[in-house]
């Protein structure tokens, strides 16, 4: 009987080390423990045997039954720690990565260039991707007649309330429409995309980026654009940057000058060609009901592709369209 016994406390035993739920360990505890369960008939069992046997065997009865409870509570705060919940968070797996964020390198550039300007005393204004030929081109002093209108050079849109739409071309739009709106004196730059039919290659791209420079005032002359370029030069590219004004057309500056900087590109100081400039042309003034007799002012208008691949020596502007991680990160 008592062999018995030994085997009944390594058979629940075994049973409940396999235990793994808590319904489980309740069929385990009623089964063994409960009222109806394996030591209730044990303890029959006792009743029915001789005088002789019944200490050493009650004895033992005790023991089992104390090791089975103490065991089975072991167990069931074992199964407590591990089981599943509904809302668990599995966290030994491994996590979604999450890269660290950095401006792209042509936000940087141009973070960097409004900077300058910013300290220079330019505000940021702002005007639409998608334009209209005013902004474009009539009050830019553009004919009806020039190129520059031509359907294989812009991206023209449906027309829209009997105006004909297209994307912008140039960031001078943003000229006019400051012009437009608030009286001189006037400080301003603008930054955004311009759009061109232009087929991909390294140097050109459908998209690209232009900053435009506009500063209206009493007297101002070459001199203050000059000046102006040069003191951004410095800032931007390092004391030691020139600026040189080549003789150029622009229908809405007179006279007009294209802008080379002379910078350090990979070590070696080069001239480069970075955008146009020029006086406001007097017909400019006068679409946007400016008194030509008593304001001047100039304007230019800077490559932000040119500037960057330069700067950091990127031989395609494709690359910065790519969006390709192994470029972007080298930057920033
Ligand atoms: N809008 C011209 C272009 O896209 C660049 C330019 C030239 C802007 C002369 C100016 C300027 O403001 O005065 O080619």
């Amino acid at each position: 009987m008592i062999a018995d016994l030994d085997t009944l406390e390594r058979v629940a035993l075994d049973a409940l080390a396999r235990t793994e739920t808590p319904a489980a360990l309740d069929g385990w505890k009623s089964a063994n423990l409960g009222p109806q369960g394996i030591l209730k008939t044990w303890m029959q069992r006792l009743k029915e045997a001789s005088r002789d046997e019944r200490p050493a065997l009650g004895k033992r009865l005790n023991e089992v039954k104390g090791a089975l409870e103490r065991a089975f509570e072991a167990r069931a705060a074992e199964v407590a720690r591990s089981a599943p919940r509904a809302d668990a968070v599995d966290v030994t797996e491994p996590g979604i990565p999450c890269g660290l964020g950095r401006r792209h390198v042509l936000t940087r550039t141009i973070d960097g260039m409004v900077d300058v300007f910013g300290r220079m005393g330019f505000s940021v204004a702002d005007g639409p991707e998608v334009e209209d030929e005013w902004h474009n081109f009539t009050a830019l002093n553009i004919p009806e007649s020039h190129p520059a209108r031509e359907p294989t050079d812009n991206f023209w849109m449906a027309e829209h309330g009997g105006v004909r739409r297209l994307l912008r071309t140039q960031t001078s739009t943003v000229q006019i429409r400051t012009m437009e709106s608030t009286p001189p004196p006037l400080r301003i730059i603008a930054v955004g995309r311009v759009y061109r039919p232009d087929t991909h290659d390294a140097t050109h791209y459908s998209m690209f980026h232009q900053m435009e420079g506009l500063a209206v005032d009493e007297g101002l002359s070459m001199a203050d654009l000059k000046t102006t370029l040069l003191q951004f030069a410095r800032a931007f590219f390092g004391p030691e940057a020139e600026v040189r004004l080549r003789p150029s057309f622009f229908p809405f500056t007179e006279p007009s000058a294209e802008i080379d900087i002379r910078m350090q590109v990979r070590g070696q100081w080069q001239w480069v060609e970075l955008g146009g400039c020029g006086m406001v042309d007097p017909n400019v003034f006068a679409s946007v009901g400016i008194d030509a007799e008593r304001w001047t002012g100039f304007a230019f208008g800077l490559g932000v592709e040119r500037i960057a691949m330069r700067r950091y020596g990127i031989p395609d502007i494709r690359w910065l369209f790519d969006n390709d991680l192994r470029f972007l990160r080298q930057f920033g």
